[in-house]
């Protein structure tokens, strides 16, 4: 595959969308950002990556961090992180995939919730426990397990994304942290309404704190593409230890799929037909399992808060090549 001009020829369909959509203004540091940006990147699973465009401009990772977190938490739980040593290791040493790996799903669900991401209405009914891990309920639930789990939840997935991207110069955007933290009504309403249910280990204060921190995460294509090759090498690093077991790897690839870009996880998985994350800074991941890790970025959004011109480019990638999990 000549990835290099599959991505030429995408980027070349994907331009008309470009500006289209809304850049996110609800956190209104995220505004600044011009709408005309657009990069893609790839990397294939033996370590080589490809881009056009924008694909090594950072941009604010936002909610593509709830991916990370869920395989952080996962790793942290059997204790197979590894690496620097920087991610706290409370998680012992169980093996992959066993006692502690499955914690997680006491508290939160992995059914697509057909509602927007910020949305508070199915957690009364369902006594606090979120959908599934990709919405911002469900991403809160998961950064507190990371926060009890390394005693520092934002900094863990920091050092973390660092090493899986080979940049050790990734940094927080303490701006847009600051923004959404005044702009944060509505995530610490999720996080007081799941702690009332006892669905929260750790003050409410500090799990918002270390969300939006985590989200502030500043990131290019390239950076993501590389970061996210373990969820196509089924839970391996690029040096071949592992981070996560096969069947652990899947899993956070069936959720991307189903639950990955919100109440468009149906139409995404129509147009495309890959495991995807999106985030409201405009870009989105997208994983070719056995293959290759794909990140784009646009910061125009739809009403769902999805990257127009990035799902056109993943569509039109998935058309050309006929790589789609389907
Ligand atoms: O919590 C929020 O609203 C943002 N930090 C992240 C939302 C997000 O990226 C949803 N993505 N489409």
């Amino acid at each position: 595959m000549d990835y290099q001009a599959v991505l030429e020829e995408v980027a070349a369909h994907a331009r008309p969308y470009v500006g289209q959509g809304q850049v996110a203004d609800y956190i209104p540091a995220l505004e600044r950002v011009s709408a005309d940006r657009f990069g893609i990147a790839v990397a294939d699973i033996h370590g080589a990556v490809y881009g056009v465009g924008d694909w090594e401009v950072p941009f604010s990772v936002q909610s593509i961090s709830k991916a990370f977190s869920l395989a952080l938490v996962m790793a942290q739980s059997h204790g197979s992180q590894g690496g620097d040593g920087n991610h706290g290791a409370p998680g012992g040493n169980r093996a992959p995939g066993g006692p502690g790996a499955d914690d997680i799903w006491k508290r939160v669900g992995r059914e697509p919730s057909g509602t927007p991401f910020n949305s508070l209405v199915q957690l009364e009914a369902e006594n606090g426990i979120p959908r599934n891990p990709f919405i911002n309920a469900g991403a809160l639930v998961v950064t507190d397990r990371l926060q009890t789990l390394t005693g520092d939840a934002s900094t863990s997935m920091l050092h973390f994304l660092r090493e899986e991207s080979g940049n050790p110069d990734l940094a927080f955007d303490q701006a847009v942290a600051d923004s959404e933290a005044e702009h944060g009504d509505r995530n610490a309403a999720l996080a007081h309404f799941m702690a009332s249910f006892g669905n929260l280990e750790n003050p409410v204060p500090s799990v918002i704190q270390h969300y939006f921190w985590q989200c502030s995460i500043e990131m290019s294509c390239r950076d993501l593409a590389v970061a996210g090759g373990f969820l196509a090498r089924h839970g391996l690093r690029a040096d071949g230890s592992r981070l996560l077991d096969a069947r652990e790897a899947k899993r956070i690839n069936a959720v991307m799929l189903t639950c990955g870009t919100y109440d468009a996880a149906g139409e995404f998985a129509y147009r495309v037909g890959l495991p995807a994350k999106s985030g409201v800074g405009g870009g989105i991941i997208a994983v070719i399992p056995g293959r290759c890790t794909l990140c784009v970025w646009s910061p125009g959004l739809d009403a769902r808060g999805n990257s127009v011109a990035g799902a056109a480019a993943l569509d039109h990638f998935t058309t050309l090549t006929g790589w789609s999990v389907f």
